[in-house]
């Protein structure tokens, strides 16, 4: 079951998807390894009705300068009439939650609904292929998650496949996990950073002699922080949690704002750890049950700009009501 297609819908239309963080594994499943990747209820918006001139956010050249725009537009809406697209983003950019695969995948779930609508596995593939031909490398973890919502593991343990990606020598397998209702805090550190540059960087430390015994550790943590969030064992999630932290220091793309927000957190979570490219961008923790407003405020208070999320289980959607009358919430 991979969840309900994007039907058919007339312009203009408005369609929507989540950010993301990730729970274990980044940069590991570059490499074919396991990871878990939630889909959190901070949701990146797209506006697009027919216009005598194609824009993005009011801007007549953003099909040269912006790479996600530009790349949606030749794979999907090509010999298309001019659009104008309107984005709506309560997801930080460049902070490692997410904002450039829930762009890429609400944007191609809006334009496949103009052209006659499309499956959700077809969807994931179009949302990554988008984000992979901007960004140049990198997994399929970020737009699965974007496209099918809630708790997915890839190349993990985990119940049914959702979505299935092939790319060279290597594949991923995207399998549901399923929710153990539990509320969990990020944090941005406020330093944007590349998500290209980083899996670069930690590329070549992989190609080290050590690499391949790095990866095998990073395997054994997201499998078992995986198994444990299936368990719902809160104690477990959280040593898995640090231990995958103290992994992604050693390849390189902690921070020290990182280690500030994850310290400041310290006596109201379970554990903790950067989440998404790292080298900048932002924290994920577990709370303490009930904690999770001391944690937010504990990071806030260490200069970090916190947020208490919860899975977004539907993944990318159309919006219902048509784009002028919504009401899109502040930041
Ligand atoms: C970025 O959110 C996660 C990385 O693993 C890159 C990727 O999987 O594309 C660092």
């Amino acid at each position: 079951m991979s969840g309900d297609p994007i039907p058919a819908a007339a312009l203009p239309l408005a369609a929507r998807a989540p950010g993301k963080c990730i729970l274990f594994g980044e940069h590991a499943v570059v490499h074919g390894r396991p990871e878990l990747v939630l889909a959190i209820d901070l949701p990146v918006q797209v506006g697009i009705r027919a216009a005598p001139v194609g824009r993005l956010n009011g801007d007549p050249d953003a099909s040269t300068t912006n790479p996600y725009y530009r790349t949606a537009l030749e794979r999907l809406w090509p010999g298309g009439a001019p659009l104008e697209i309107r984005v709506n983003s309560r997801v930080p950019r460049a902070a490692g939650l997410g904002s450039s695969a829930a762009f890429s995948a609400a944007i191609a779930a809006g334009l496949s609904a103009a052209r006659g609508g499309v499956a959700r596995t077809e969807l994931a593939e179009r949302a990554f292929a988008i984000e992979r031909g901007a960004q140049g490398v990198g997994s399929p973890g970020d737009t699965a998650a974007a496209v099918g919502g809630g708790y997915l593991s890839l190349n993990g343990p985990g119940g049914d496949t959702v979505f299935q990606f092939a790319e060279g020598d290597r594949s991923w397998t995207a399998r549901r996990i399923p929710d153990p209702s539990w509320s969990w805090v990020v944090a941005y550190s406020g330093l944007p950073r590349s998500t290209a540059d980083a899996v670069r960087a930690v590329g070549r430390r992989l190609a080290e002699p050590d690499g391949p015994s790095l990866l095998e550790e990073f395997q054994r943590v997201a499998e078992e922080g995986i198994a444990a969030v299936q368990g719902e064992d809160r104690a477990a999630v959280g040593r898995c949690l640090d231990a995958n932290h103290a992994l992604l220091g050693k390849v390189g793309v902690s921070h020290p704002r990182l280690e500030a927000l994850l310290a400041a957190a310290r006596e109201s979570m379970v554990g903790g750890k950067l989440t998404g490219a790292g080298a900048g961008g932002s924290v994920v923790v577990l709370p303490l049950p009930g904690r999770e407003l001391e944690a937010a405020r504990r990071m806030a208070r260490a200069g970090g700009l916190p947020f208490v999320v919860r899975p977004e289980p539907r993944g990318a959607s159309l919006v219902s009501a048509p784009p002028d009358e919504q009401v899109v919430e502040p930041p």
